[in-house]
């Protein structure tokens, strides 16, 4: 892969692209934060478990066919890996967006919404699938309040989804549906990050 042919969708302020193997810094900051990891269902990273993940990142982008793209979001002002997200393709043309994470130094420029309308158009149609959903934590507010932002629906809850610390925690199930999706492209247009 060279640089050229791992840029997977390009946005106004932020796009995605395959990781390279010159992201492990970035990386390190993104995924060694506790609180980061907390809200995507994982202890903080080590920087051997980081450069591990990014190791399995890269084989799963050469598998095909491919079942997980774990991606980093790029800021495009400064070309600066701000963040990751993972999709990955399921059965009956679905796909769970999981681990969506964006440098607490990045927040609050909507490159988190942005980074999901590229998944989002990388889901249905570039990959041409029906359905995506993905879970926050019950008490992970503001992943639900941008979810919902994009015009995801909350589907239910999944509870006791997942073991943190020792306490089972309960998750908000949101989904989006492609035909949904469709027709919100308008008013996504105006959701977005300002232009780089
Ligand atoms: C959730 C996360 C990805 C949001 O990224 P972001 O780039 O800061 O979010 P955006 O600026 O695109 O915000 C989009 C919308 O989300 C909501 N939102 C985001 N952060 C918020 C916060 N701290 N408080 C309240 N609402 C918030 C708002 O509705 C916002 O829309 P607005 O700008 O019109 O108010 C980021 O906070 C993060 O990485 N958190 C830790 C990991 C995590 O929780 N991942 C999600 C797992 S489901």
């Amino acid at each position: 892969m060279n640089n050229e042919t791992d840029v997977l969708r390009v946005g106004h302020a932020v796009l995605l692209r395959e990781l390279r193997p010159t992201d492990l810094t970035p990386l390190v900051h993104i995924w060694s934060d506790p609180d980061v990891m907390r809200n995507v269902y994982e202890q903080a990273w080590t920087p051997q478990e980081c450069a591990d993940m990014l190791a399995r990142a890269r084989r799963e982008a050469a598998e095909r066919p491919r079942r997980v793209y774990r991606m980093g979001i790029v800021r495009r002002q400064d070309d600066t890996l701000v963040g990751t997200i993972t999709v990955e393709l399921e059965r009956y043309s679905g796909a769970y967006v999981r681990a969506a994470a964006i440098a607490p130094s990045a927040r609050r420029q909507r490159l988190g919404l942005e980074a999901f309308h590229l998944v989002s158009c990388l889901v249905f149609e570039d990959l041409g699938l029906h359905r995506l959903w993905c879970a926050c934590l019950t008490d992970n507010l503001p992943a639900q309040k941008g979810v919902l932002r994009y015009g995801a629906r909350r589907e239910g809850t999944i509870r006791e989804f997942v073991n943190l610390d020792g306490t089972w925690r309960d998750a908000e199930i949101f989904g989006l549906l492609d035909h949904e999706w469709r027709t919100r492209q308008d008013e996504d247009a105006g959701l977005l990050a300002t232009p780089a």
